[in-house]
């Protein structure tokens, strides 16, 4: 059997996958052939941003109520993303600077800081800062959906207001915490993972700590693959969104995601 050849207006692929809109929004600035890569890069990577938003917008919902086999789901599916998310610096990773230089000066003060999506997935992760919605203030709809999260609790949050459900002693201070601040470490929640690791291996509460430790993992792979692409491309150069470059970047780079889940190991 032939696949159907006839269609009166457009073609179901098109209708669903919307293929000569996003193929029609590559726009370089500058006659460098290197800079479609570049381009096209950093789209693909707000793509896979967005479907994370969504996994983790799930993961959390779920883990509200109490559904922990679709958060899981969700979590283990959101691993896969940022595995193809991280395999996306591969054409980039090695540009010299000349190269970069290239297209560098088209970009203007263009830079992935300024990514509202981005910012939306580190919200997710507990990183809050209402500092970050200043970009944003000239787009009323972005920021208000930015404004939104902002007050919204985190995936971090809810997997503590679960494991408080299940009996364990997550204290007060960190179940009612502003969701509007930055997660800040604390040592009881430490010692609830501690109690949790220290059970039976099969326990679903270890399996949920293992697949947020692998999404926190595979985030601070991408800061990191993007903190090495970016000192390859220009060393210590100032960046284009104004920051101190490699040095600011070093910063961010180390920020932890879920932070007792990797410091309660050491008392297991
Ligand atoms: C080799 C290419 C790249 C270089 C040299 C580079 C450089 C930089 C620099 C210097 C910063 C700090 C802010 C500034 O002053 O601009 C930054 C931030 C950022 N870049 Fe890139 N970048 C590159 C590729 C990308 C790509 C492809 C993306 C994907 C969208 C991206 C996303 C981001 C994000 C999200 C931030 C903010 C990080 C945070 O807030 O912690 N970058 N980049």
């Amino acid at each position: 059997m032939e696949p159907n050849f006839e269609f009166k207006g457009t073609t179901p692929y098109e209708d669903y996958v919307r293929a000569s809109v996003i193929t029609s929004l590559q726009h370089p600035l500058s006659d460098e052939p290197g800079e479609m890569v570049f381009l096209v890069t950093s789209q693909v990577m707000e793509l896979w941003f967005t479907v994370l938003v969504h996994e983790w917008t799930v993961a959390a919902r779920a883990l509200r109520d109490d559904d922990l086999p679709r958060a899981m789901a969700a979590l283990k599916r959101s691993t896969w993303e940022l595995k193809a998310l991280n395999a996306s610096w591969k054409p980039i990773d090695h540009l010299t600077p000349a190269q970069f230089n290239a297209y560098r000066t088209a970009l203007g003060e263009g830079s992935g800081f300024q990514s509202a999506m981005y910012r939306r997935l580190e919200f997710l992760l507990g990183e809050k800062s209402a500092t970050m919605l200043v970009p944003h203030r000239g787009v009323p709809g972005q920021y208000a959906e930015l404004e939104k999260a902002l007050h919204e609790p985190s995936l971090y949050d809810e997997v503590l207001r679960l494991l408080h459900r299940r009996g364990y002693p997550v204290p007060q201070h960190v179940l009612e915490r502003d969701p509007t601040q930055r997660y800040q470490p604390d040592p009881q929640v430490e010692r609830v993972w501690e109690q949790v690791y220290a059970g039976p291996q099969e326990d679903e509460l270890v399996r949920l700590g293992e697949a947020l430790t692998d999404v926190a993992e595979l985030v601070l792979r991408w800061r990191n693959d993007h903190l090495l692409a970016t000192r390859r491309a220009m060393g210590a150069k100032v960046g284009t969104g104004g920051s101190a470059g490699v040095a600011w970047l070093e910063k961010r780079t180390r920020k932890n995601v879920f932070p007792e889940l990797w410091t309660a190991r050491s008392h297991v």
